[in-house]
Parts: C-alpha cells; structure tokens; sequence
C-alpha cells in the first residue's frame, strides 16, 4: 500500500509516509484518559469525557491542518526541526510511525539525529507518557536545544468554541519551582449556568533538567505565528522564561539542553495527564520522570493490549485480509467504541458522553472477548430505563444521563444485549438482578414535566428482566395509525429527523427491529422456563411481523415508514429514496421476510444498492431537501445519511445475507467496505486498519468510494459478529455453540479457535465442494455428534471440532 503497511505479525500498521491522505490515528487509552495521535503526532487529549474535560486543544479543521498536538521540537545551531513532522514539516531523511495496540511509535532522523518518541498511555494513572530517544550520528558534538510543547483547552471543549474570548480568561497556568512541573486549570468550571469548581488539575513534566518554562502562548509562538513557526524554535535566543499565564491561552512548554556525543544516545520522558488529587499528581510525576518506570509501564500497558486482543476468538481463512481485521483490528476497534463510544475522533465534534443505542451494540459485540465489560455496561445502560419503559439517550461520565430528546428506537436494543451476555456465559442470575428506574423530567420519553425540579432522581426498583420487559412493551404500544412504532424525532437513522415530529409519523424499520428483539426476548423467557412470557413476547412479535408484512410490503421490498401525514416513504413511488437498505436487511434479521418475499428482497437490495464500493444505505439519494424526512436530504448527495454506502447498514446487510446462507454475498458485502482491501488510497483516503462509518455514495460527483469519520462507528462491533458469528458461523446459544457457516465457495478450509464456557473450541471447517453453507457432518473429538451445536464441557480443555459442509 502507498502510504504504509501491517506489521508481519499485523499487530502494529507502519505508516511510512508522513503526509497521508487525511491524518491516519491511534488511540491511547484506559477506562479514563484518553490521547488520541496521528502519525504525524497531531491530535488531543481528554480526562473523563472528551466534552467536559478537553486536557489539549482541537480545532475543527484539525483533520485538515493535523495540528495541534504532542510535539517536541529540536534547535541545533541553526537548524530547526520537530522530532515528529508535524507541526514544523521539514522533511526528515527517515520517517515511519508505528501504530501499535495501546501506543504510537515515530522514528525520525533529521540533520543526523536518529529519534523515537513513543507514546502510550498506562492502565492506571490518568496521564501519557511520551518516551524520546535521540542518537547522535554524526561524528561531532550535537548541542540541542529542546522543547516539549502541548497547548492546552482545560475544561469544556463546547463552550471554549462558544466562549472562545471569555473561556480564557478562566485559564490558570503556572509553572512550580518545586515538582518542576506546569500545572493547569481554569478558575472555575463553566457549563452554561452550572458553575463549579474545576476539581482536578492539568500537569505537564519533563524528566530533563528544565532550563526554561513557558506559559503563554503568544509568548512561544510570536505574534501571528502558529506551531509550524514559533518564534522561541526558530529565532535564536526565542524561547522566553514565562512561568505564569492568568487569563489567556496557555501553553506547557519547556527549555532543555542536551549534549550529545558522536554515537552517544541519550533518553527522557515527557508526562501530561489530568487528575484530582495533588498527592496523586505528585507519585505520577516522580514515576514517570524516571525513564526506566515509564519504559517497564510500556510493556507492561503492550501486554494488557496483547492480552486483551490475542487471548480469545481467532480466525484463519485464505483471506489474509480478512484475518487481521477480525483477528486484531476490529477487536480493536470495538475496545475504543466501548471506551469512547461516538465522540472523540478527528471529525467527530466531540460532544461528549455515550449514546444508549451505540452502547447496546458496542457492548454486545464485546461479549465473546470480554464479557465482563458487557454486564458493567448493561447495568450502567438499563439505569437510564424509566418506569414507563422509555429510556434517556445516553449518559455522561461527568454529567449523568443526557436530558435531551431520545429517537424512538432505543428502546429495542437492550435485549439482545442481555440476551448475548446470558447466551455467553449461562449466567440467568443477572436477569433477576434489582436495579433502579430512571426518574427525570421526561414524560413516556417524548413530553418534559414543566414541574419537574432537580436532576435525574431514581424511582423504585425492578429487575433486569422487568426493565427490558418494559422497554420492548413500550416500544410495541407506541404506535401510530397504521400500528408501527412511532418514529418521533428520530429512529437508528438519526437523519430521519423530521418524519414524526408531529408524533405521528411511523417507522417500518423499528417494527421489524421490534419483532426482532420480542423474539429475542422470548428465547431468553423460554430459557428461564417462563412459559406464560415467551407466549406472550411472541404473539406481539407475531402482531407486529403481520403488520409488517401486511402495511409494509411495496411489491419487491419493505417500505421504511410513514411521515406525520400517512404518506409513505421508501417505495417505488418515489423518484429518490426508492428502497431502504435497513428496511430489507431487517426483514431478514427478524424472521419476517419469508420464501418469495426474501427471494425479491436479497434480489431487489442487489439491483438497487449494491455497488463496486458496497452497499448503499438506499438509493437514490435525494438530490434536494426534502421537508418531510429531514436532515438525511440535506447532506450532499452520497454523503453521511443521504445514501453513503453507510458501513454500519452494510454490515446489518452482510448478516441477513449468512442468515439466508448466502456466504459469497455475505463476504463481498464486508470485502467491499473492508478498509485493507481499499487499493486507492487517493480515492479512499482513510485509515486502512479501521473501519469508516461510511464510504461516499455512488451519487456524489466525483467522491464516490472515499471512506469518512473513521474508528467511533457501530460498524466495527457489527462487523466482528458478522465475521465470527454469522460468515464463520459460530455462535452463542443458551445450550452450546451454533455451528452454521456462511462462507464464500471459494473458501475450501477455515479454522476458529473459541474459548466458550471454560473451554476451548478448536474447530475446523471443510468446504470439499464448494457450499456457500449447510453443516453435513460434525465430529467433535473424532465423535460425530447430531446436529450443529456444540456440548458445553466447561472442563478447561481444548476439544477438536471438524465441520464438513456439503
Ligand atoms: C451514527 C450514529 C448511530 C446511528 C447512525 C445512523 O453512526 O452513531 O447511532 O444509528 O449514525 O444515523
């Protein structure tokens, strides 16, 4: 590939060409501060939640401009460079970054001096440490000057857009002669009307002996300049001692010298983080400012990332491709949508806290790698469930759970998160867990209680069981005229903003996700031997299933709903915005397209939306506003909700396409938005070892095939189920492990290691004649077992499995 490569063993992507398309990221984590970095070391960081809590600046054109970021620069007589590329950009005779799992590695050499700035963020301590080695090799004497620089945000990165002016003059930057060390705060924390003390601190530290310390930006860069000219790098004698900055934009920057033999190398570490307690801020310091500390909590913070990456579900296919992303990548990926759900990136606006829908799935997909993840989050998502069985949109670590208007469809997403969790690990004692209801000043989710005063309160307790119960019942009789759930003012499509609006307005797609999830919710009644209740789940998915079939069908596909005055929308009427992806491949996810109707719907999503750069989420797009529907006619045609080729969509679509055992469809649906099969990187642009959340639609001009907003997508999650659970076909079930592949006829031998249930699944599948699915034969331990699920051991072994398809 032109701009990089995996490493062999696919654990790192090596960028070998500074100036990639668009910044190509890492982030560096834990479960509380979080430095995101591209490889040209641009990029910000945050404590807590990325809103509330911005520790660097970032701009918006940031995905642009790749600045600001974690820099330090270089002054050797004359000579200037940074030991990154960014933000001086002098071309340096060598340049590669390692992205790995859980750090960033950048080789440089300029004017003779070989460096490596790698950086990582610990599990425990709420900071990052960036580690430099620099080589001298040259056969003289280097004197370097050197200057470790961040600009700060400190504190709430919206109203710093906002309150650009006024923010400032809350900003507190000193630099303390005793921890040698800048310290960083605002005065007070500004949110709207809530003010509060900001309670935490922002520190910067370098393990060299600081011979300079500066505050102010102005005072670093100069009057007019930006990072790429600072006046105290490149003017002789520039850099200025300013230990204090009191009401305007602060910086942390420090002075060092270095001398540096011919062949001598010399090492040292630079610490930014963000916490509460001094004593705390104090033991970072004082750790990480030895090099050796900091460098053992990097192998150490490289095995957690190993372990957590490696240490379960693997695949081999003859897909190499295929392999790294399921094997590393997308596991990967799904961590960081875990940790961060939709906010931080390099496009993303970064607003802060996790959605309720994002976190469903985000957690689902995570629970045959890390189950214990998925219970902290199905707790912490069902305390956003109200009484009513309406639920709040999301939450934030710093402010608790969001107070704005919810989409209508959150409420059917718990379930087969729940359901995932019990089928995963056979623990049904979680689903009489007591938990509390959500009380705030929503009323059934949609009117605000003008009376309502304070924050969110609880309101009694129920259990798991209840409160899923209560979302799915919800969601079933809120319906409007024709008995679809309402749309409101939104359902996974945030883009359908306007389609109900006025409450009346009906969604096809929630109906079918509803009989999906009732159906779901059956099984799990079933398994705890509630009769009464798996009945009674099932007759109102049946309800639902029938109305689908009865009010939504348009001749070759579903119909995606109904606006605020009956008419319907998605259908062959239309000129634009003919047929929904979504609506087809949930027919298939829900059981409701059957025998013909599922023959047209796979033969209509084929003719409509397939395309060279995968499926588009419908077609076409709209090419003006369209007042009805909303937001999704406004983009650009074939970008974001107006019929991008939306990977998430795709992905739902690949899964119906292994449901209906269409393995070469199924596996063509993910190789076209795969981001390692993308061959033009000019065209493509984004990252090549994450997914995007959609690539341009074949009806934009000139962009069709571009990847956009890389890494925070539900694609990611989606798209390791549909690898592993649906193409690979080994899944979860109450009472073993499915084996139901979907494969490519091509596909003549695979193999899966699964642990599951205290044992470990080594199972081997053979296509001898080239099936696309149909399990013929399976011996487990050379035994030839009936059927297709696998017995749970739970004896700590491995047992040999061999799938035969035929
Ligand atoms: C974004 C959101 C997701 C939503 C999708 C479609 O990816 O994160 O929640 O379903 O857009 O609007």
């Amino acid at each position: 590939m032109k701009y990089g490569h995996f490493s062999k063993d696919s654990l790192e992507y090596i960028i070998t060409k500074p100036e990639t398309p668009y910044p190509w990221i890492n982030y560096l984590t834990n479960d509380a501060y979080c430095s995101i970095i591209s490889q040209c070391a641009g990029g910000y960081s945050f404590y807590r939640d990325c809103r509330t809590n911005r520790v660097t600046r970032w701009h918006p054109e940031d995905y642009h401009l790749d600045r600001s970021g974690k820099y330090i620069f270089v002054r050797e007589n004359k000579k200037a460079y940074s030991l990154t590329y960014q933000p001086l950009r002098v071309k340096p005779s060598h340049y590669v970054c390692h992205h790995g799992l859980g750090y960033t590695s950048i080789d440089a050499v300029n004017n003779g001096l070989k460096s490596n700035v790698t950086y990582f963020v610990p599990e425990k301590d709420h900071c990052e440490v960036w580690i430099a080695t620099l080589t001298n090799q040259t056969k003289k004497i280097k004197k370097l000057e050197v200057f470790p620089y961040v600009e700060f945000l400190i504190g709430d990165y919206h109203e710093e857009l906002r309150y650009r002016n006024i923010m400032n003059l809350y900003n507190l930057v000193k630099f303390d002669k005793k921890e040698k060390a800048i310290f960083a705060k605002k005065t007070a924390k500004w949110q709207g009307m809530n003010i509060q003390p900001f309670s935490s601190q922002i520190f910067f530290a370098s393990s060299l002996k600081v011979d300079g310390a500066c505050t102010q930006k102005e005072a670093f860069l100069g009057r007019y300049n930006s990072e790429e000219k600072p006046d105290a790098v490149l003017k002789e004698n520039g850099f200025k001692n300013f230990p204090l900055c009191s009401g305007e934009d602060g910086i942390g920057s420090f002075k060092h010298t270095l001398t540096l033999k011919p062949g001598e190398t010399k090492e040292f570490t630079v610490v930014l983080g963000q916490t509460e307690k001094m004593s705390d801020i104090k033991e970072i310091l004082k750790n990480y400012k030895k090099v050796s500390y900091a460098k053992a909590e990097l192998r150490k913070t490289e095995k957690i990332w190993q372990d957590r990456i490696l240490d379960n579900i693997e695949i081999k296919t003859p897909d190499k491709d295929f392999d790294t992303m399921t094997n590393v990548w997308l596991k990967y990926q799904t961590y960081i949508c875990n940790l961060w759900s939709r906010s931080p990136s390099f496009f993303h606006e970064g607003s802060g806290g996790r959605g309720y829908r994002d976190s469903c799935q985000d957690s689902e997909a995570i629970v045959s790698i890390n189950p214990e993840l998925t219970k902290q989050k199905i707790f912490k998502i069902a305390s956003l469930i109200r009484r009513d069985g309406t639920s709040a949109p999301g939450w934030s670590e710093t402010d608790g759970p969001h107070k704005f208007l919810p989409n209508k469809d959150h409420q059917i997403w718990l379930t087969t998160t729940v359901a995932a969790y019990v089928k995963e690990t056979g623990d049904k004692s979680i689903l009489s867990v007591k938990l509390s209801y959500l009380k705030d000043r929503w009323i059934k989710g949609w009117k605000i209680d003008s009376s309502w005063k304070g924050g969110a309160k609880e309101d009694g307790k129920g259990t798991l069981l209840e409160h899923i119960e209560a979302n799915l019942t919800f969601c079933f009789n809120d319906v409007g005229e024709k008995g679809f759930p309402k749309i409101g003012h939104a359902d996974w499509n945030d883009a359908i903003d306007a389609a109900g609006i006025k409450h009346k307005g009906e969604s096809v797609w929630l109906a079918q996700a509803l009989v999906r999830s009732l159906r779901i919710l059956a099984e799990l009644c079933d398994f705890i031997d509630d009769k009464k209740k798996k009945n009674k789940y099932l007759k109102m998915a049946d309800v639902m299933d029938e109305r689908v079939n009865k009010k939504g069908w348009d001749g070759d596909w579903y119909v995606r709903g109904f606006d605020d005055n009956g008419q319907v929308y998605g259908t062959k009427k239309d000129k634009e915005g003919k047929i929904y992806l979504n609506a087809q491949s949930w027919a298939v996810l829900a059981g409701i397209a059957k025998d013909d109707r599922l023959k047209k719907v796979l033969a209509s999503v084929d003719k409509y939306l397939n395309g060279p750069h995968g499926l588009a989420l419908f077609a076409p797009a709209y090419s003006s506003w369209v007042k009805r529907l909303g937001r999704i006619s406004m983009f650009s045609e074939g970008t974001k909700e107006n019929a991008a080729v939306f990977c998430h969509a795709a992905t739902f679509m690949a899964v119906a396409y292994a449901m209906s055992g269409k393995g070469d469809k199924a596996y063509e649906a993910v190789k076209r938005i795969m981001p390692n099969k993308q061959e033009n990187m000019e065209l493509y642009r984004t990252e090549p070892y994450v997914f995007a959340e959609y690539l341009v639609g074949p009806q934009n001009p000139y962009r069709y095939g571009e990847g956009a907003f890389t890494w925070i997508t539900g694609t990611a999650g989606w798209n390791f189920m549909a690898a592993t659970e649906w193409i690979l076909g080994v899944r979860r079930e109450f009472n073993g492990l499915r084996i139901d592949p979907s494969i490519p006829r091509s596909w003549k031998k695979c193999f899966v290691r699964r642990p599951f249930r205290g044992s470990v699944y080594a199972i081997e599948i053979q296509n001898p004649k080239g099936k696309q699915s149909g399990v013929k034969k399976i011996t487990v331990d050379g035994e030839k077992i009936e059927g297709n699920v696998l017995p749970i051991f739970a004896d700590k072994k491995t047992h040999k499995v061999i799938v035969t398809l035929g």
